[in-house]
């Protein structure tokens, strides 16, 4: 069975100073399981706080990190930009592409998800490829249609003879920041397109590699009946991160 995944998006919160109380309390309110699988962490602080989250967190092995946003290019003239060398070099291990935020916010398209993936996976950056339809496509009746264009593109960058490489997050975009969650019944039905979909593309060994995570107003009063839902493998989680205690709740939760 695949690990649960518990990742943490702080978005544009938690400056250097504000990441470091971070650690100290969230390590006062998590302690590791003595036994059973222990769920994997991933923190996503803004870039700036990379290098005070690698240092607060030191040598614990059960929680690593990522960065939110990279560019395909290496370097460049690309103003406010972080390459996946930087990311690596600042302590990340993972990287966000494709959220909705970016997409929705910032403009980015499938072919720049399909370039960012593919750069992480060149460099070592494992790619967590956020992907969900708005409240209009859903009223529309296209949510496979949207969630399996939005994957296709992704795995456009994976290479063809990597195996375990990518973990996918399933964020309908009306659920994120809302106080709306998907029914256990939305979440079953798009996590089971999704993997079907990695089957069809990718074949049986590589969908069953591949974490996909829940994202959209996970909290400590719902992680657990998410968590439970068939082919969540862990979840995504934005405002109800950035408090420790919230954020231990939910991870024991996995
Ligand atoms: P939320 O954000 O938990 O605040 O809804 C989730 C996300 O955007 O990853």
């Amino acid at each position: 069975m695949r690990p649960k995944v518990i990742a943490g998006n702080w978005k544009m919160h938690h400056g250097p100073a504000a990441t470091r109380r971070f650690f100290s309390k969230f390590f006062g309110e998590f302690s590791p399981r003595l036994s059973g699988a222990e769920p994997t962490i991933l923190i996503f602080p803004p870039a700036i706080s990379l290098l005070a989250a690698a240092e607060s967190k030191g040598g614990r092995p059960e929680i690593s990190l990522g960065i939110q946003n990279i560019h395909w290019e290496p370097k460049g003239a690309f103003t406010g930009e972080h390459s996946v060398g930087m990311a690596l070099a600042a302590g990340a291990r993972f990287a966000l592409v494709g959220h909705s935020e970016r997409r929705h916010v910032f403009g980015e398209t499938d072919a720049q998800v399909e370039s960012k993936v593919a750069a992480a996976m060149r460099e070592g950056l494992t790619p967590v490829v956020c992907v969900g339809e708005t409240l209009d496509e859903r009223r529309d009746s296209r949510v496979q249609e949207v969630i399996v264009r939005q994957l296709d593109a992704a795995l456009l960058g994976v290479p063809e003879d990597v195996k375990n490489s990518i973990l996918v997050a399933y964020e309908p975009v009306w659920a994120i920041g809302t106080g709306e969650t998907a029914t256990v019944d939305d979440v079953a039905d798009a996590h089971g397109i999704l993997r079907r979909r990695l089957r069809e593309v990718r074949g049986d060994a590589f969908a069953q590699e591949v974490a996909i995570l829940y994202g959209g107003s996970v909290k400590p009063a719902n992680a657990a009946e998410l968590l439970a839902v068939a082919d969540v493998d862990g979840v995504l989680v934005g405002g109800a991160s950035l408090d420790p205690e919230s954020f231990a709740r939910i991870v024991e939760s996995g």
